[in-house]
């Protein structure tokens, strides 16, 4: 099977977590594609009520196309479940999250979440985070200064650009700057230096969040209990 595939397996298979009744959150990405498709499957072969709330356009286009009622994280007072893809995956079941530039709504939807599983391949199963550019998303009043700082630090931070080599946007229309720091050997220290950091709304570190990985592997999926 092929790096997709992998994905479309642990998609499957993170589905059959949702029950009837849940209010659930939709993650954003590639391995989150599949993963609407399966939970819309089973709407129409189970008949489940369940609701959605998304951490993105893309994703919410995708459920609303396909019949999932969705809702806004304001109307709902909790989140049952959030299913979301990762980008690396530690062995200690830290994340980064951010590949797609939605790691802001998606933290946010995350710590609402009374359980959130993530769905990744197994090339995201890593020793240690960082090999993947950290992401972080920064207002654009005084990035160059939140860019200074960074680079100040040593987190060899690089504006991520898009085809046309233009600052890529972010939902809420700030920027995102990528720290291709290498390995992260003290992710709380780095996390909690980023927190204090005024201009940048949010980063990429997931920590402590997850309670189950469902992993796509060449001999199907692989569910570990994270916490
Ligand atoms: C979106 O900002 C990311 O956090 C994604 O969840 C992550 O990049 C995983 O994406 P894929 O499922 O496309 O690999």
């Amino acid at each position: 099977m092929d790096q997709s595939e992998l994905k479309k397996v642990a998609a499957e298979r993170a589905a059959e977590f949702v029950e009837d009744g849940m209010t659930i959150g939709l993650g954003t990405g590639s391995t989150v594609f599949f993963l609407v498709e399966a939970i819309a499957r089973r709407i129409q072969a189970e008949g489940l009520h369940i609701q959605a709330v998304a951490t993105s356009s893309r994703t919410a286009d995708q459920a609303t196309g396909l019949g999932i009622k969705m809702l806004d994280l304001n109307e709902v007072d909790h989140i049952d479940l959030t299913i979301d893809g990762a980008d690396e995956i530690d062995a200690h079941y830290q994340g980064i999250k951010g590949g797609g530039a939605a790691h802001t709504l998606e933290k946010m939807v995350a710590i609402n979440s009374h359980r959130n599983i993530w769905i990744v391949d197994e090339s995201k199963l890593v020793q240690v985070l960082g090999k993947f550019p950290l992401p972080t998303e920064v207002i654009p009043f005084g990035c160059e200064r939140v860019f200074q700082r960074l680079e100040a630090e040593g987190l060899h931070p690089h504006f991520r650009l898009d085809a046309d080599g233009k600052r890529v946007l972010t939902h809420n229309k700030n920027y995102v700057i990528d720290l291709h720091m290498g390995a992260i050997k003290h992710p709380h220290l780095l996390a909690h230096f980023l927190d204090s950091q005024s201009g940048i709304l949010e980063h990429g570190l997931f920590l402590d969040l997850v309670n189950t990985i469902v992993v796509g592997t060449q001999d199907g999926a692989k569910v570990i209990k994270a916490r």
